[in-house]
């Protein structure tokens, strides 16, 4: 006997736990199938364990996609505020950590907690450790197969998520279910992920791994962000190298400003009169990290001291310091990446409530979607948002 649900959501992530405890506060009969052991791993791992919950800047110009207007609609309807209220109903502390992201004081266990009693308020059923095996349409909707027996419902709510961290779970699944019923899906690619050098850039950059600077400031193209920057022993990492990757394509170059918004040629050429028996290591270390300053005076100003370099080799430092223009090779790949870039063409979707425009019954909600929000607590009010939207829908 198959059973039978007025709404299946595939996934028991953000966005599908959202949207389950929506649909079941409405009175809907609600069933989340999620493959994994426990619901809400992405959010557990999230923000180092403390999860960053929202961004109360949350703005569309925040997000990716290749309609930007899209997002606009679901955003408006469910806001960083109240998503805030929801927390503070459950007692949860928070902080403001830095340019308007909200973490946990405690775990981000406790926002999974919350989705769990929000779910249980609405009477949701939880089926983990359940694959869909196959999917059809039926006359009034869908009928499934699990590995845990035959499901029918009437609303299908696919929210799997992306393809970062294949370790986690994480499938391309739900793009299969959105060409199966003939929706486009745009290119998909990892994003929020650390950039990589290719052997010979490694070998001068390797003995700066774990070096940090904060702020540096990051460009591609006319996108540029201001924030922490991280030597790896792969490449470049951290908050600005993270938001760049968003944006940066395959040969396209970087610039890292090391010390922005300082005029360093003007800061060098005092030095060279204020500390002329100084090394130019010691000067640049008064502005960077000791080993970055190190590697970067070796490079432009091997010999002598602050009196014995031309205002040539003053502009090269100036430049190494902040019009640093350097070509990552690739990526780290879904392996690291907190997100993907590209999903379910959003042409294909109603932006007020996530329904695929010619497939009555069916939604997709959070990452799965071609809206990719940048780091900083973005995808998850995407999530919150999409869920919450398809919620009062199904
Ligand atoms: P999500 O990936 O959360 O959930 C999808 C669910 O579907 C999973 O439970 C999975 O097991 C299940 N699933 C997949 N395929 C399936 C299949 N075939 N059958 C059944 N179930 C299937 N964002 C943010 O705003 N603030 C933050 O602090 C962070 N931090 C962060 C850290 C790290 C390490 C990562 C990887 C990501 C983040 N993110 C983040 C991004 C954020 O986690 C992500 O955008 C949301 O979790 C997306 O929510 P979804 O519900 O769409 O997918």
């Amino acid at each position: 006997m198959e059973a039978k649900y007025d709404v299946v959501v595939a996934g028991a992530g953000a966005a599908g736990m959202m949207c389950a405890a929506q649909a079941g506060q409405r009175g809907r009969r609600v069933l989340v199938i999620d493959h994994a052991k426990a619901p809400g791993e992405k959010i557990r791992i999230s923000g180092g364990g403390r999860c960053n919950f929202t961004n109360i800047h949350t703005a569309p110009a925040n997000f990716l996609s290749d309609n930007p207007r899209f997002c606009i609609s679901a955003l408006r309807r469910y806001t960083p505020r109240d998503f805030i209220a929801l927390v503070d109903r459950y007692g949860i502390a928070h902080h403001e950590k830095t340019l308007g992201q909200l973490f946990c004081d405690g775990s981000a266990r406790q926002i999974i907690d919350l989705l769990l009693a929000e779910m249980s308020k609405g009477g949701v059923e939880l089926r983990l450790q359940t694959a869909i095996t196959e999917f059809a349409r039926t006359g009034t909707g869908f009928a499934l197969q699990t590995t845990g027996g035959p499901v029918a419902c009437d609303s299908l709510v696919i929210a799997t998520g992306g393809k970062s961290i294949p370790k986690m779970g994480a499938t391309g699944f739900g793009y299969e279910v959105a060409r199966q019923f003939g929706l486009r899906v745009t290119e998909t690619r990892p994003a929020l992920v650390p950039l990589t050098f290719d052997v010979s850039l490694l070998e001068r950059t390797a003995p700066l791994s774990g070096v940090a600077v904060d702020p540096a400031q990051v460009s591609v193209g006319r996108t540029r962000f201001s924030e922490a920057l991280l030597f790896t022993h792969r490449g470049l990492s951290g908050p600005a190298i993270l938001q760049a990757s968003s944006y940066w394509r395959e040969g396209q170059e970087i610039e890292v400003a090391l010390a922005p918004g300082l005029d360093v040629y003007a800061e060098l050429r005092a030095a060279r009169t204020r500390r002329p028996k100084a090394a130019p290591a010691t000067v640049l270390s008064d502005l960077l990290p000791k080993r970055l300053a190190q590697l970067i005076a070796e490079t432009h100003a091997p010999t002598g001291n602050m009196a014995d370099q031309s205002d040539k080799v003053l502009r090269a430092l100036a430049e190494a310091v902040n019009a640093w223009r350097v070509k990552p090779v690739g990526s780290e790949g879904y392996r690291t990446a907190e997100v993907t870039l590209g999903g379910v063409d959003t042409r294909d979707l109603e932006s007020r409530t996530l329904a695929a425009r010619d497939v009555p019954g069916l939604y997709f909600i959070g990452e799965v979607v071609d809206v990719t929000g940048w780091l900083g607590g973005y995808n998850f009010q995407w999530a919150w948002a999409s869920g919450w939207s398809a919620g009062q829908s199904v």
